[in-house]
């Protein structure tokens, strides 16, 4: 996660303004070290010939020639980031693909709006992309002020709880890219992620067609078992599973959950061992987060689990 390695366009034209920002700020600050040592060496001297009317003359000059290139070269640089914004707020074209994304205290909801209803994807923490093709992002908030920041593809973008604000970007080459909030939000700020997966256009269509499907249904005896566990006890008062009796959207959708490869807003890798310890404590791994403590027989754990881990 870097905004020196862009993946796309916006990230591009951001980069290069950061470049020359760098690059101007170096050379003005070796420039007035070498005034500033040059003063020294010449103060040195000054205690033989003390400089009269003509010297102060010329440093007046060099005032007023000082002040001069500085408001050129603010200006300058106020120019080349206005460039930047416009030409990074541009406008999506037909055929781009929209997603919705909500912040919640402290995950990701994760909607792609195909305006044909039964074609919406809902998932959470993990944004799948195609390369090369424009996504709209579109974003609010359920709870406080976020921030969605993907420096690799983009700038910040806040998510004002009432308000929707949208942004355009577009990822050049395959990769998984890191995001994160990067707006002060609470207790939980710092382990608030996401990924943005960027795949050809192929892998994408086969992960939304797969995303597109209901909830799988319990395989197993185990997982009927899961099954019931998970629609009888805590679980199915926050969490969608589509296909199932679970519909709730105070949590992540977890239709399909185990096509996933973090867990609890990007901060856990998706395996049964930490699944375990996120259904039973949440609060010790993320203290303050709104998923309760399940007290569940060990009986009761191993059949939720294999009920979690089918739905892929
Ligand atoms: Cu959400 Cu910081």
């Amino acid at each position: 996660m870097s905004a020196a390695d862009p993946a796309g366009p916006q990230a591009d034209r951001i980069w290069d303004l950061g470049l020359l920002f760098i690059t101007l700020g170096s050379v003005v600050y070796a420039v007035v070290i070498g005034f500033l040592l040059y003063a020294l060496w010449q103060g040195g001297r000054r205690v033989e010939s003390v400089g009269g009317p003509a010297v102060e003359h010329g440093l007046t000059q060099w005032v007023a020639g000082a002040i001069v290139v500085t408001t050129v070269l603010l200006l300058g640089l106020l120019v080349a980031n206005l460039a930047v914004g416009r030409a990074t707020a541009e406008f999506a074209q037909p055929g781009a693909l929209t997603i919705r994304v909500t912040g919640h205290q402290w995950w990701w909801e994760i909607e792609y709006a195909d305006p044909e209803p039964s074609r919406r994807v809902v998932t959470a923490n993990e944004i799948h992309i195609p390369v090369g093709r424009q996504v709209r992002v579109e974003v609010s908030s359920r709870d406080v002020i976020h921030s969605f920041w993907v420096p690799n593809l983009h700038g910040k973008l806040d998510l004002t709880p009432g308000y929707r604000a949208s942004t355009v970007l577009r990822a050049d080459r395959p990769g998984v890219y890191y995001g994160r909030c990067a707006e002060f939000c609470g207790l939980q700020h710092a382990r608030m992620d996401f990924r943005v997966i960027a795949e050809s256009p192929g892998r994408f269509a086969a992960w939304y067609e797969g995303q597109l499907r209901p909830g799988r249904a319990p395989a197993t005896t185990l997982e009927q078992q899961g099954q019931q566990v998970f629609l009888s006890r805590g679980c199915v008062l926050c969490h969608t599973v589509r296909g199932s009796a679970a519909g709730s959207r105070v949590g992540p959708d977890l239709t399909h959950l185990a096509s996933r490869g973090t867990i609890a807003a990007g901060i856990l890798p998706n395996t049964r061992g930490h699944l375990a310890g996120w259904v039973l404590d949440p609060q010790s791994i993320k203290p303050g987060v709104l998923m309760p403590p399940n007290q569940l027989a060990a009986n009761e754990l191993r059949a939720l689990l294999a009920y979690l881990q089918s739905l892929n």
